[in-house]
């Protein structure tokens, strides 16, 4: 296998468990058009507090959430304390912009850490270094007030000191106030991204004091894994590449690294009633496979609504891996990328000894493995335990009837005519 870049936090758990929700929940869920709305539409604070005013989650039960994504095979979860809008689901000592202080009256964030360790699942934080709330938020080029005219003039007014010690004192807060946290999810740095003519400049390490905010969240939880959004090459534990599927295991420096895709169920991280563009039951499930046949995870997104509910769309998502999963599961967790080349329209996965081959086209009766003749014991479609018989190749072997023009080493699989009624099959393979 591999030699990946160790990890400063511990990633034991992590390649191992593969599989985790994201959840993207704010003041964003009521406007329900995009969790960026607040930059699309350049709402100023007054307009846009008309949805503080009325953010109240009735239905808001985490214990429902921790129990779908338990269910969908997911084994930790990361939940947006803080989006790019400033508002803060905990009880944060250093502002007022918090959920307390809304109709919701309450803190939002320890009841959901609670249910999702009650389900066993580790607990990551996304905290937004972005804060187009904050006062001493330098305006810029993504902020919603970045076509104030008077934008140079509010600027001289605001402190990026002082937004730096906020931020540092709610990363303390996070760290400290909710028991063992596993992922440490900041996004995003900007610093190349200036507007000369407005005098705006982009955002980076020196915005975030980002150096000194590792070293305080490495003394304070050692065992944390970070991310790689600081501005700050090295500091970062996980890749994070976000909407695409890589084609390739990623590396940095040339060498192979803990990786993590997040994607989204629909074209929006955050709640959005009219956006259509829902991945299929098959893109759903050839994503994580896609992510673990490479060595890494996937983070799949679920944004709740502004009543404190996931949606039909997203639990009938998530009940489409759960349906997977259930079966299918022992082909993704402790499994990574395969020693052996994949046929055509299929994936590898591996776990020492145990080969998965995860068949997203179905073919007709035959697959043939290359380079795998002579290292078959034993194989079966792994949802019902099925044996599949298989030949091996020296060369040119009649079989059934007719003679399958194989390539020496090869193993040519027989299959069922009919497609399992599983949306991705997989033949679990048992190496000598
Ligand atoms: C992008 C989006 C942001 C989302 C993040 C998740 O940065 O702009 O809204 O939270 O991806 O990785």
């Amino acid at each position: 296998m591999k030699n990946v870049k160790p990890t400063t936090g511990d990633s034991s758990w992590f390649v191992h468990d593969r599989f985790g929700m994201f959840i993207h929940w704010g003041l964003y869920a009521l406007p329900a058009r995009h969790e960026w709305v607040k930059n699309h539409e350049k709402i100023d604070d007054e307009t846009y507090d008309r949805y503080f005013r009325r953010f109240d989650p009735d239905l808001y039960d985490p214990r429902l959430w921790a129990r779908a994504a338990a269910n969908a095979g997911m084994k930790y979860f990361v939940i947006t304390t803080k989006h790019h809008d400033g508002f803060c689901l905990w009880d944060s000592a250093l502002t007022d912009y918090k959920a307390p202080n809304t109709p919701a009256g309450r803190d939002l964030l320890t009841p959901m850490v609670d249910a999702f360790r009650d389900e066993g699942m580790r607990v990551g934080f996304y905290h937004s270094l972005i804060d187009w709330h904050h006062p001493d938020f330098k305006i810029d080029s993504l902020h919603p007030l970045r076509d104030l005219p008077n934008a140079a003039e509010l600027n001289a007014k605001r402190d990026p000191a002082k937004y730096r010690a906020y931020l540092h004192g709610q990363v303390k807060e996070l760290l400290t106030r909710f028991g063992q946290v596993d992922v440490m999810w900041f996004d995003f740095s900007y610093a190349d991204r200036h507007d000369e003519a407005k005098g705006f400049r982009g955002k980076g390490r020196d915005d975030w004091g980002s150096e000194e905010l590792v070293k305080m969240i490495r003394e304070i939880q050692p065992k944390i894994l970070l991310d790689d959004r600081l501005d700050l090459p090295g500091s970062g534990d996980l890749v994070t590449p976000e909407q695409y599927q890589p084609m390739e295991w990623p590396t940095v420096d040339g060498v192979p690294v803990v990786w993590e895709a997040c994607q989204t169920f629909s074209g929006s991280w955050g709640y959005h009633r009219d956006e259509t563009t829902w991945k299929s039951p098959a893109q759903l499930i050839q994503m994580l496979v896609n992510s673990v046949a490479l060595g890494g995870n996937l983070l799949m997104n679920v944004g709740p609504t502004g009543r404190g509910e996931f949606d039909e769309r997203a639990l009938a998502a998530l009940e489409v891996y759960g349906a997977w999963m259930r079966r299918n599961a022992r082909s993704i967790y402790g499994c990574t990328q395969s020693e052996f080349k994949p046929p055509v329209d299929c994936r590898y996965t591996q776990n020492g000894k145990r080969l998965y081959l995860h068949v997203f086209n179905w073919p007709f009766r035959h697959i043939h493995l290359e380079g795998l003749a002579g290292r078959i014991e034993y194989a079966q479609l792994l949802h019902d335990a099925s044996e599949i018989r298989y030949k091996e190749f020296d060369a040119n072997v009649a079989t059934h009837n007719t003679t399958l023009a194989g390539r020496a080493g090869t193993v040519v699989l027989d299959l069922p005519i009919i497609k399992p009624n599983v949306e991705v099959p997989v033949i679990e393979i048992f190496l000598r």
